[in-house]
């Protein structure tokens, strides 16, 4: 470290003053090598953050309301700081677009119909676009922690009907939405968090399928969902190789900023039991230390170096 009394500053946001539990150990973990840290909340006026040498983006996950806020607060940081993961990442992820990026890339996700605002879709071109049968989910391209996502069955006409007020009133508050399929299998299988530490895998957990549906708008507000997580497990050699490959491609898209300090991959099995990305992590994923042995100390040891 530059100077024995930097503190890192662990930016969160103020419904979490504390960090999200999940967290915890990684204080402690950077305590034990030297690294003192304070927990910082992004948007309070207040902080000086030049003050940071170096900045690690953690539980900010109010941000999906205000993602220009957001970005621009990454941008400011880094006038002054270094910040994990940089601004020009945080800002390609932000939006699930980046998906579309990916997929040009050969990497397979999760099969989406997105709608753009700017194309004033009416209520029946909305609808044309559902499938005609099985559940589908309609979410924003910002979102975080399942927010304004819904789960639908198109073989039941109120159930459509709300889907479309969904979208619709997403689309009309110039929100990009996503209609995906309901991939079923996560159901039985739930959905693989494979986490990332300088480029190197580190390790996998199962979280809960969340999705119930039907979504009704209100019902989340103000909500800060945490993924519940079933155990920690070892990634198939499916999951790795999709996973490695969206490693490998980010190295492509940020030659300057690869190794990227941490990246998670999510992934669920499609129809045919493969896995496909349902979205890739990059700004404030919850890292699920407690649930991976050998994990906090990794990532520590990660930290560390790079101060
Ligand atoms: N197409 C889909 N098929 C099955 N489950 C889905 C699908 N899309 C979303 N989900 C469920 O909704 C949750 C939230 O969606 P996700 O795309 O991860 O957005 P967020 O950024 O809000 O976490 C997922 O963890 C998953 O359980
Ligand atoms: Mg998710």
């Amino acid at each position: 470290m530059s100077e024995s009394t930097a503190r890192l500053a662990l930016a969160t946001c103020a419904q979490l003053p504390d960090l999200d539990p999940d967290d915890l150990p990684l204080r402690d973990a950077l305590a034990a090598r030297g690294v003192p840290t304070d927990v910082v909340v992004w948007d309070d006026p207040t902080v000086d953050w030049a003050a940071y040498p170096h900045v690690l983006i953690r539980s900010t996950w109010d941000y999906t309301d205000r993602p220009a806020q957001f970005a621009d607060w990454t941008r400011r940081v880094e006038r002054t700081s270094t910040l994990f993961n940089p601004a020009d990442v945080v800002a390609w992820n932000i939006d699930k677009a980046y998906l579309r990026d990916l997929e040009q890339r050969g990497v397979p996700i999760v099969p989406t119909i997105w709608l753009d605002p700017e194309r004033n879709l009416n209520a029946r071109a909305i609808h044309t676009r559902f499938p005609a049968f099985g559940d589908f989910v309609i979410k924003p391209t910002v979102s975080a922690g399942s927010r304004d996502t819904g789960r639908y069955d198109a073989g039941v006409t109120p159930s459509r009907s709300l889907a479309i007020t969904h979208a619709k009133n997403l689309l009309a508050v110039g929100r990009r939405v996503m209609l995906q399929r309901y991939l079923t299998q996560v159901d039985t299988q739930g959905e693989s968090a494979l986490v990332y530490v300088d480029g190197e895998f580190s390790h996998c957990v199962r979280k809960e399928p969340l999705l119930e549906g039907p979504y009704r708008a209100g019902e989340k507000e103000g909500v800060l969902f945490r993924e519940r997580v079933l155990a920690a497990r070892d990634a198939t050699e499916q999951e790795r190789a999709v996973a490695d490959m969206v490693v490998s491609e980010l190295g492509k898209i940020f030659p300057d900023r690869a190794p990227l300090l941490y990246t998670r991959v999510d992934l669920i099995p499609d129809d045919e039991n493969q896995p496909v990305v349902l979205e890739v992590e990059l700004a404030e994923p919850s890292l699920f230390f407690e649930h991976a042995p050998g994990a906090v100390e990794r990532f520590a040891d990660a930290v560390r170096a790079r101060l």
